[in-house]
């Protein structure tokens, strides 16, 4: 079973994927942490992320990994695991260059469609969360949810997990970023045809699990 969840930053995607793939015996596909491990690449050779050439031709040399480890994902890159340092701030306020770019979204995707694959024929499925699971990646995936919550509920539950980040600032930051995912000309976030549409700002993220749960076992 191929299930996509996309949605804005603090949507609650991420939880409700690991969730409802641990719940369905699948694993769960975090295609956001392929665009950071690149952006962090780029970021430590000091590449300039304008540069699109230099993106693509980077894309093409690195080793992006993943797996669960004790139930936490692991991103290694190169080798080494880089799952802490991909959620870096200057990550995430660096990631669109590489998410704007043609070149390096078809390398990023392919890459994606392969490890589905995999993992199709390891657990029979996976839950791929991301901006384009939906509308680019898998579009004939089983289910499709979208995910959203009002900008202030995502800011807070990022604040929620980094204690020390001014909640301001976040909520800045998390506009910016809805911004530049939903209207830039490549794969933008958009609804997909068909998406199971769900507000989480009034909900829990037992209740988003059980409602996506719920729609799955409904489409068997
Ligand atoms: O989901 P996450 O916040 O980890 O994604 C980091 C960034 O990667 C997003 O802001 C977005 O620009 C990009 N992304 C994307 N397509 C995806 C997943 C993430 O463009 N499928």
């Amino acid at each position: 079973m191929i299930i996509t969840i996309d949605g804005p930053a603090g949507s609650g995607k991420s939880t409700a994927a690991k969730k409802l793939a641990e719940a369905l015996d699948i694993t769960h596909l975090d295609t956001g942490a392929t665009y950071r491990a690149l952006t962090l690449a780029a970021l430590r050779a000091g590449i300039d992320l304008e540069d699109e050439s230099a993106l693509i031709d980077m894309v093409g040399r690195i080793d992006i990994k993943m797996g669960y480890t004790d139930g936490n994902l692991r991103v290694t890159l190169d080798g080494e695991d880089v799952s802490r340092e991909i959620r870096a701030a200057d990550v995430s306020d660096n990631s669109h260059y590489v998410a704007c770019s043609v070149g390096v979204r078809d390398v990023l995707v392919a890459m994606q469609r392969r490890m589905g694959a995999e993992l199709v024929g390891e657990s029979g499925g996976f839950v791929a969360e991301g901006r384009d699971q939906g509308s680019v990646v898998f579009p004939d995936a089983d289910v499709k949810f979208y995910l959203d919550a009002s900008c202030e509920v995502r800011a807070r539950r990022r604040c929620d997990e980094m204690p020390d980040a001014d909640y301001e600032q976040v909520l800045r930051a998390i506009r910016t970023r809805d911004e530049r995912d939903s209207t830039r000309p490549v794969a933008p976030l958009i609804k997909p045809d068909g998406a199971v549409v769900i507000d989480t700002t009034d909900m829990n993220i037992e209740e988003v699990t059980a409602e996506l749960l719920s729609h799955v076992r409904s489409a068997k």
